[in-house]
């Protein structure tokens, strides 16, 4: 079988072209940072527009890399949820449209389901059931994953996602858009211990987390090195930052694997690119008899291959997408 997938719920118009359970033929991911760099974040009516731009190119492209046509398509996968919905729209129409043109089947996905299996798209693969977390510029959450079509939230954030804190440190300190790579970077010359910013906890139970007053404690940091001659130094305050981010997500993230019992843990979305984040969370787990999946971080950045995955699996569950099928902005997961 042949999946084309689709994925456009926020900035980046992605396709690919996949045989599940076995390979990626191609995945093609058209980013929009250039245009939305300028305003420090995304703009949702230029995203828009961009995909209807980029959609069919996009497709084309991936069809071409994967060396198929449209006649060896058997399955069409695009994202139907959470994200912006005028971008959603976009890719899920696209996708709707070509299934019945073509006399394809349809199915939408969850773009949390695609995070939250994009770890089965290379080997090594966890066997079900694990513990994940999903760290993203939307999301911040865990979950229980039973098999490819049961997951259950563990905990989420309360209020800013762990990469908006990113983007938003990054914005404050002049940095641009998309902040976490540049942090990233600055602050592997920092030091972590510079500055000890707030780590919310919250409850002693709660697997949610907090990150609107650390970006807080950020802001009067820099407005108060700005009153002063000398202060810790941008790279300090990056490494401090990231510390502080990383500490709380390794801290709840072993705590949901103690209360699931999972031996497996798997990490997913556009932060878990984050160096300090892959190393903390191997030493961590290493010392606790936890078995770690780190998928490549172009799996775990938004792309389309896991949406097709996770298609599939909706396929074989017969979860077909009908025409007047409606993108949602909101995940009925998180
Ligand atoms: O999953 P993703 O590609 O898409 C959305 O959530 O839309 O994640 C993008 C987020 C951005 O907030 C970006 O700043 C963050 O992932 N990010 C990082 C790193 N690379 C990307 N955050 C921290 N460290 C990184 N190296």
């Amino acid at each position: 079988m042949l999946i084309l997938a689709i994925e456009s719920s926020c900035d980046d118009t992605a396709a690919a072209v996949l045989e599940p359970e076995s390979r990626i033929r191609s995945s093609v991911v058209s980013s929009q940072n250039e245009i939305h760099a300028r305003f420090g974040g995304i703009v949702p009516e230029l995203a828009s527009r961009r995909h209807i731009e980029m959609i069919r190119p996009v497709v084309d492209q991936a069809l071409e890399q994967a060396g198929v046509g449209l006649d060896d398509i058997d399955l069409v996968a695009a994202t139907q949820g959470p994200g912006l919905v005028g971008s959603l729209l976009v890719g899920f129409t696209f996708a709707k449209a070509l299934a019945l043109v073509r006399g394809l089947p349809c199915v939408g996905v969850d773009h949390m389901a695609g995070h939250l299996l994009s770890c089965l798209l290379e080997d090594p693969r966890p066997a079900f059931p694990y513990t994940a977390l999903i760290v993203s510029g939307g999301n911040t959450s865990l979950f229980s994953v039973d098999d490819p079509l049961t997951f259950s939230r563990l905990g989420r954030t309360r209020d800013d996602a762990a990469g908006e804190a990113f983007d938003k440190v990054a914005k404050l300190l002049g940095l641009g858009y998309p902040g976490g790579p540049m942090i990233s970077r600055l602050a592997a010359e920092g030091d972590p211990t510079a500055i000890a910013f707030p780590r919310a906890r919250l409850d002693a139970d709660s697997l949610d987390f907090s990150f609107s007053g650390l970006k807080t404690s950020v802001a009067a940091q820099i407005n108060a090195c700005r009153s002063q001659s000398e202060g810790p130094s941008v790279a300090d305050i990056c490494a401090s930052f990231q510390e502080a981010v990383v500490d709380v997500l390794a801290d709840k993230t072993l705590a949901a694997a103690e209360r699931t019992g999972h031996g497996r843990v798997v990490l997913g979305g556009g932060v878990a690119a984050n160096p300090r984040l892959r190393t903390v969370l191997a030493e961590r787990c290493a010392d606790n008899g936890l078995e770690l999946f780190l998928p490549a971080p172009a799996l775990c950045t938004d792309n389309a291959a896991m949406i097709g995955l996770a298609g599939y699996y909706r396929f074989l569950g017969n979860h077909l997408a009908e025409a007047d099928a409606d993108a949602y902005s909101r995940s009925p997961l998180n």
